[in-house]
């Protein structure tokens, strides 16, 4: 990994210490450089021109993102955000009163109130898989709790609020094993390590632009896994998703876009698929290294200052770094911080209730260092921390 090229194509470097990847990351210049080049073009020629204009360009996103996660072109939906493109399949399962859906202690706010309303809705259970000893999703018990009722394994990867990564390939393991539809988030996931959802074994996974991918706001992406598409139909259609075919008829797409609708922010899709082949161009396993050196360092830098402590759990870490500091409250102390060009996070205990609530989790600070961050970063982030706490 080119280190100093890749430092050089992050402007937001210039502009103070950026340790918020698993908030929005730095975009690299070519991902900025796509958006702004579409706009321009939109700009010059009509939005539909460029369209057509980009044509080509535009429909290899769906490749890019592919690429990204081991699935097939006709298998990716891009949506706006992780949320819609998870809601979209969940909402679109066929859930009944009585059956059951099993998820993790980790699961993110947005799923767990889907969960509720589809309780409230249709009468479904939710099903809570205990974590182990480290505090991953236990997978013994997940297979213990399966039973003819469990339609749906819906859990988070990676948690919005710690270093946590669950054992998402074993539960897909699991998952099939049983026949049980497997729905991933992965939002905080992809970007960040290696994703094959062949290895992974779902039916189902949602992931954002933003995040670890470092690429625009406001997009993100669903896959479903082929054989869905033979019955899957979306709780919302257009005649993009669905061609009005005869004055009685629409037929659905045969590829996952019938999960998108007509209108688009073509110039996000166009920075997703540079994001997407900025990120393959550096090698995933490579990123997955240099985030875990960065965050195994920043967590024993934390664990060293007087009264720091670090809440993440599981055998396996990422880089997501959450914390407290004695004295330290969260939230202003985030604000201080960014009025000295510094970013980090908290994250509140609301979302993800139930593993806070297991926990007694208060707000914590919350830190993720990308690729391009360096240790000299997280050095001058902890000691003006350090300062605060001893003010
Ligand atoms: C684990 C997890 N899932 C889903 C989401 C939602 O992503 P988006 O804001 O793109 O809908 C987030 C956002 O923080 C997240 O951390």
């Amino acid at each position: 990994m080119d280190i100093e090229k890749i430092r050089k194509e992050t402007p937001g470097l210039a502009h103070g210490i950026h340790l918020m990847a698993c908030g929005s990351a730095l975009a690299p210049l070519p991902v900025v450089d796509a958006v702004m080049a579409y706009l321009d073009l939109e700009a010059k020629v009509g939005g539909y021109e460029a369209h057509a204009h980009e044509a080509t360009m535009l429909d290899e996103t769906y490749s890019s993102v592919a690429r990204l996660i081991g699935a097939k072109p006709r298998e990716i939906a891009i949506l706006e955000n992780a949320t819609a493109a998870w809601c979209q399949a969940f909402y679109a399962l066929p859930l009944q009163a009585g059956d059951r859906i099993l998820t993790c202690q980790a699961e993110y706010a947005a799923n767990y109130v889907a969960f509720l309303q589809r309780q409230k809705r249709d009468g479904i259970e939710i099903d809570i898989v205990p974590s182990d000893e480290t505090g991953a999703l236990d997978i013994t018990a997940l297979e213990s709790m399966i039973t003819e009722k469990t339609a749906l394994i819906a859990i988070t990867w990676v948690p919005t609020n710690g270093g946590l990564v669950n054992p998402a390939a074993a539960v897909g393991a699991i998952a099939k094993k049983h026949g049980v539809p497997y729905l991933l988030d992965a939002c905080q996931a992809v970007g960040q390590m290696p994703v094959d959802v062949e290895a992974l074994n779902c039916d189902f996974l949602s992931a954002t632009g933003r995040k670890f991918l470092r690429g625009p706001r406001g997009i993100g992406f669903l896959y479903i896994k082929e054989k869905w598409l033979e019955t899957l139909e979306p709780v919302m259609l257009d005649h993009f998703g669905a061609p009005w075919v005869s004055r009685d008829q629409y037929a659905l797409r045969a590829d996952a876009r019938r999960f998108e609708n007509w209108e688009n922010s073509y110039a996000l899709r166009a920075g997703l698929k540079v994001a997407c082949d900025y990120a393959l161009a550096i090698g995933l396993e490579a990123i997955e290294a240099r985030v875990t050196e960065l965050s195994d360092y920043a967590r024993a830098r934390i664990s060293a200052l007087k009264g720091g402590q670090v809440h993440d759990i599981g055998a396996k870490q990422c880089a997501i770094v959450s914390f407290t500091i004695e004295g330290l409250d969260p939230r202003p102390t985030v604000a201080l911080l960014r009025q000295q060009g510094i970013a980090i996070g908290a994250s509140n205990p609301e979302s993800t209730r139930l593993d806070a609530e297991e926990r007694k989790l208060p707000v914590l600070l919350r830190m993720a260092p990308h690729y391009y961050n360096n240790k000299a970063e997280i050095d001058t982030a902890l000691a003006a921390l350090e300062a605060l706490s001893q003010d």
